[in-house]
């Protein structure tokens, strides 16, 4: 079967979160893959196997690395059924693996965006049942082997999910707070910070340490997911333990120190308990200094770096929010001159009480919310004009 010998080239699309597919183009380049197409919400490539499980574990603004097995035009219900039943899906998973089908469909040829995935699971049950008498078990919330499928009106790619659970899923992170930060979302805004990997970098609301944990782990070149055992490649057929513990054994587990330095504070205990939890389960972790204070009780941590934020985003608190944005504003001109502060917000209202006009905005979603990524150059001295009292 073509796509599971490991030299032939494989379609590999990266799914990533909108907003986020020109850093993981970036990201593609910078591991030395330079022929790549943007899609939306993914980036698309050729390689191998390799490839594949070398995508998994040094990616950090993917949320799922995708290997086509096939592609077809449908023009009805029954269509799906017949092309998926041409698969052959005996060849990719063995009966004792539970399986699931997901994806997405902009299609007018199904009522219900969910139905294809049901029509595809019958398919891959009765495919299983013609051959063996028996199907595999369908687990839906966490299946050991997982199929795409992508509908495109007619257009129909079938893909292996080779992830399984989301890459966002790093295996560092039991401890979240009430909001927490997608941690794909997290790397994403690092790298559209322009962080340079060596200047301080900052979060003063620092909350279960997302920010600061995916700074850390670019910074020493430590892999996002080095603590995750589970990605579905291990239980697809083809499987080649040998390769993966040879890609897995060279990627950097340990640094002696940071080439930076990276600190986070929060106004709640608790919160910096857990951010202290996450990065105690990380070689890393304890490079990062933690502390429990208000951000206006930070002092200008640094002559320049960088600082990344999500302070609440608070759309019920009203006045309360109004003046923590206000005070937030005031506090960057005086403590953090010669920082680039990004400031990530559902906020749009909130933003004007920041009375400072921003150099970038960034739409981006973190989960369902929209949310908006602005940078504010605080310069040292001269350039006073850039503060207003509303922003442009
Ligand atoms: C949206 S959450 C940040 C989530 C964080 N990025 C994470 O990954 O868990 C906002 C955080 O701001 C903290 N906070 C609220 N007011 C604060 C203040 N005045 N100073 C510092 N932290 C504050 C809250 O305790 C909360 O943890």
């Amino acid at each position: 079967m073509k796509d599971l010998e490991n030299n032939k080239a494989l379609t590999i699309t990266l799914k990533t979160i909108f907003g986020l597919e020109e850093v993981l183009g970036e990201e593609l380049a910078e591991l030395g893959y330079t022929k790549y197409k943007v899609l939306n919400r993914a980036v698309q490539l050729e390689g191998t196997w390799k490839d594949v499980y070398y995508l998994n574990l040094h990616l950090r603004c993917a949320i799922s690395v995708l290997v086509q097995i096939a592609s077809f035009r449908i023009r009805s219900e029954d269509d799906l059924y017949n092309k998926a039943m041409k698969i052959d899906w005996t060849g990719y998973f063995d009966l004792d693996k539970t399986f699931a089908v997901k994806g997405a469909v902009f299609s007018d040829l199904f009522s219900h965006t969910q139905y294809p995935f049901l029509v595809v699971k019958d398919a891959i049950a009765d495919t299983f049942r013609d051959r063996y008498d028996e199907r595999p078990d369908v687990n839906i919330k966490s299946p050991q082997v997982l199929f795409d499928v992508y509908i495109n009106k007619n257009d129909v790619t079938v893909s292996m999910n080779t992830s399984g659970a989301p890459l966002f899923q790093r295996g560092y992170r039991d401890e979240i707070g009430e909001a927490p930060l997608n941690e794909v979302v997290a790397a994403g805004l690092i790298r559209m910070s322009g962080w340079d990997r060596k200047s301080p970098l900052t979060d003063v609301f620092c909350g279960s340490g997302t920010i600061l944990i995916e700074a850390a782990l670019l910074a020493s070149g430590i892999p996002s997911v080095i603590e995750r055992q589970h990605f579905a490649f291990k239980n697809f057929k083809n499987y080649d333990a040998e390769l993966w513990e040879g890609i897995l054994a060279k990627a950097t587990k340990y640094v002696k120190e940071l080439p930076c330095e990276i600190s986070g504070s929060d106004m709640s205990a608790e919160m910096v308990t857990k951010a202290r939890r996450n990065l105690g389960r990380l070689s890393v972790g304890r490079f990062v200094k933690t502390s429990v204070a208000s951000f206006d009780e930070i002092k200008q941590p640094a002559e320049s770096g960088v600082m990344i934020s999500n302070p609440p985003y608070g759309e019920r608190m009203g006045e309360e929010i109004d003046a923590l944005y206000e005070q937030l504003g005031d506090w960057m001109k005086t403590e953090m001159k010669g920082f680039n502060c990004w400031v990530l917000s559902s906020n749009m209202e909130a933003y004007k009480n920041l009375g400072l006009r921003p150099d970038r905005k960034i739409k981006l979603f973190n989960g369902d919310l929209e949310c908006s990524f602005r940078k504010y150059s605080i310069y040292a001295g001269s350039k006073r004009a850039k503060f207003q009292n509303n922003e442009a």
